[in-house]
């Protein structure tokens, strides 16, 4: 812990706000350094209370600036100044794709700082009745996000349908970050609250949220359409029909991550040159049918 410490502060370049990495890493490293400290009978005195001081106003020092630029950062979209300070933030200067070795499913500071820029109140997990075929929230990882959204090259004749939305990261990082509209789509209302509520808080109104089962919803406006597994089965089949009658009337293209990309890589109707892979959002164009 003493060699850490003194390894912090001798460097302060962790301060600096886009350094959001290296504060994760930072804070990462007091808590794990904490774990080894020894701990302390009752009643005597704690020859490490001095080094437990330190590393806690360290780890507040660390949070604080974190906070900082999450403000910094709410303040650029509700003022209409744009998500350039964030996108540069997010990049790291390194490119998304450095991430990709790593467990396509892992969280990372980029979720902090989405967390931080939407400002999501938590779900009330026990309120949510499970239903057949329906997978469980989980949010897309935040690298993701960002990589899709360089990938995707949005414009203002786009809308993005997240199917299955969730507490609409998707969406509502499109709407900030691109000239496209959104609209997720989910079935639990609680998320779609607590979806609106963060675009309102953060003036995104081309970012929309419906409260339906993806069956139902009309997705006849969408351009773009974002899976992250959210269903399988008979309604991913029933979905993926709606998609490809909409295909048949004019190109679309379908994002999807995590297992449902195996499913949707048996439909005829959709093509891609990025694979099957398990890491990263595929990205497949509709093929005209006859
Ligand atoms: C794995 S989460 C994905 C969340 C979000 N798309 C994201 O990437 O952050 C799947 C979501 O789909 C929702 N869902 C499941 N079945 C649905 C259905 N039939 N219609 C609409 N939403 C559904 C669940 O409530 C859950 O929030």
């Amino acid at each position: 812990m003493q060699s850490l410490l003194a390894e912090l502060e001798r460097d302060p370049s962790w301060q600096a706000p886009g350094r959001l990495r290296e504060r994760a890493e930072a804070l990462d490293r007091i808590e794990r350094a904490m774990l080894y400290l020894p701990t302390v009978a009752a009643g005597s005195v704690d020859p490490d209370q001095a080094l437990l001081d330190r590393a806690q106003a360290l780890q507040a020092r660390l949070e604080a600036i974190d906070q900082e630029v999450y403000r910094d950062l709410r303040e650029d979209l509700r003022s209409g100044a744009g998500a350039r300070r964030l996108l540069q933030y997010a990049s790291d200067g390194a490119g998304f794709d450095a991430a990709y070795d790593a467990d396509g499913d892992a969280y990372d500071h980029l979720d902090a700082l989405l967390s931080g820029v939407l400002q999501f109140e938590p779900p009330q997990a026990d309120g949510i009745e499970p239903v057949a075929e329906m997978v469980f929230y989980q949010p897309t990882p935040a690298r993701h996000i960002f990589d899709l959204i360089a990938r995707l090259d949005l414009d203002a004749h786009d809308l993005l349908v997240d199917l299955g939305a969730g507490l609409g990261h998707v969406p509502l990082m499109v709407a900030a970050c691109t000239p496209a509209r959104s609209l997720g789509v989910e079935l639990e209302p609680a998320y779609v609250e607590i979806a609106r509520r963060s675009a309102r808080g953060l003036n995104l109104d081309r970012a929309d949220f419906v409260q339906a089962d993806a069956r139902a919803a009309d997705l006849s406006a969408g351009t773009v359409f974002y899976l992250y597994t959210p269903f399988t089965g008979s309604v991913l089949r029933s979905v993926l029909d709606t998609l490809r009658g909409i295909a048949r009337a004019r190109p679309i293209r379908v994002c999807s991550l995590g297992p449902c990309t195996a499913l949707i890589a048996a439909e005829p109707w959709l093509r891609s040159d990025d694979g099957q892979r398990g890491d990263r959002i595929v990205v497949w164009r509709s093929v005209r049918e006859a």
